[in-house]
């Protein structure tokens, strides 16, 4: 008993498993009429041209279609600005990102982030064998350390990575801050899954710097979480590097039909970043004007709050919310933040006033 663990990795054995959620999301697959605030996923359908696409390309469930997404990676590259040979698609860009921590960390080497970050990078760095630098983000606004993040770099550095709009403050890096890590002698991955909510997303970078891989996707905006479809944007020696690692048929052909047709909906995608503009300004000014609470200014579908009245926990007002149908996620203690919060989902307006609504009354009850 117990001797098949000597053909474990240790650094597999010791990671951890991510869960993209706590107990509310079980209680919430047995009652549909929930506020689904917790995950930053679009509120929106897909386009009705995704609908389309994916009824017709279910008939076709049988082929084994291309492996190398042409079709696809042309329409990412007409809508991105870059050539195809400069694109990559993952199942989401989670998938990227594995991909390129397998394909670039050898055991023992560093990867420096800054919290608070995405919880999954530091898992996927340990399962790919590397090492965690935690370099904190700077109170009060929890913006980068540059200069902390340019004296961590030592030999073992291979990445530094930025998720720019930051999820879960929802800020974005500076663009000569950004430039300031790219002159540095190591592989800089700017993570946008947000990047079409932000003012001044910073893909362009790629056409001037060799060293940065940037990832997004088209499960926030374009609302097709679901059917896991991402990508990144590099050079095509890292890109040509990286399909040697990525499986054949990563994504499935309904999924790459869906992309193809959400990414020529311009219409869609504009009316989807105005709503969520809209919908991230109330929520911002609305939870701000409540006593106890502070939302923090965000460029992403989401919004950071703050629980400024003494004795009340993120977990007080993750459950009460809940008690009123509207699920958030409690970031109390989570990667770095200090002092208890919240996230909250951009949705429609009609949900965004009833979250609002309910965090009135349970602070009023303080
Ligand atoms: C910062 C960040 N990066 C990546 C992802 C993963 O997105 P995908 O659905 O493309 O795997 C998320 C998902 O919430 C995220 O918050």
């Amino acid at each position: 008993m117990g001797y098949i663990k000597k053909f474990f990795k240790p650094y597999i054995d010791e990671a951890q498993v991510y869960s993209p959620g706590g107990v509310l999301r079980l209680l919430y697959q047995q009652r549909q009429d929930w506020i689904r605030m917790m995950s930053n996923e679009s509120p929106f359908e897909p386009s009705p041209r995704v609908l389309e696409a994916v009824e017709e390309a279910i008939h076709k469930a049988g082929w084994y279609y291309d492996s190398d997404f042409v079709e696809l990676r042309e329409a990412i590259a007409n809508y991105i600005g870059f050539e195809a040979e400069r694109i990559l698609v993952g199942n989401g860009s989670t998938e990227i990102l594995d991909m390129i921590f397998r394909g670039f960390i050898n055991p023992g080497d560093e990867v420096i982030l800054s919290d608070p970050t995405y919880p999954l990078y530091p898992i996927r760095i340990e399962v790919a064998g590397g090492k965690n630098v935690i370099v904190p983000k700077i109170l009060p606004e929890y913006y980068w350390d540059i200069k902390g993040i340019i004296k961590s770099i030592t030999p073992r550095t291979k990445i530094i990575i930025i998720d720019s709009p930051n999820n879960p403050v929802g800020n974005t890096i500076a663009e000569e801050d950004l430039k300031k890590l790219l002159e540095q002698n190591v592989l800089v991955v700017l993570d946008e899954a947000y990047g079409e909510f932000a003012d001044k997303p910073l893909t362009h970078l790629a056409k001037k710097y060799e060293n940065i891989i940037v990832t997004r996707t088209l499960s926030k905006a374009f609302g097709l979480a679901a059917l896991r479809i991402g990508y990144t944007i590099a050079t095509p020696e890292i890109i040509n590097y990286l399909t040697k690692i990525k499986i054949p048929f990563n994504v499935n052909y309904i999924a790459v039909q869906a992309a193809i047709a959400a990414l020529s909906d311009k219409e869609y995608l504009k009316r989807v970043k105005n709503d969520i503009a809209r919908g991230r300004e109330y929520l911002h000014k609305e939870i701000s004007a409540i006593d106890g609470l502070e939302a923090f200014p965000s460029q992403a579908n989401f919004v950071l709050v703050k629980i400024t009245k003494p004795g009340v926990t993120g977990t007080d007002i993750e459950w009460k919310l809940a008690d009123k149908l509207v699920l958030t996620r409690k970031y109390t203690g989570k990667a770095g933040l200090i002092g208890e919060y919240t996230r909250i989902t951009v949705r429609s307006m009609d949900e965004n006033r009833r979250c609002v609504e309910a965090l009135r009354k349970i602070m009023r009850e303080y």
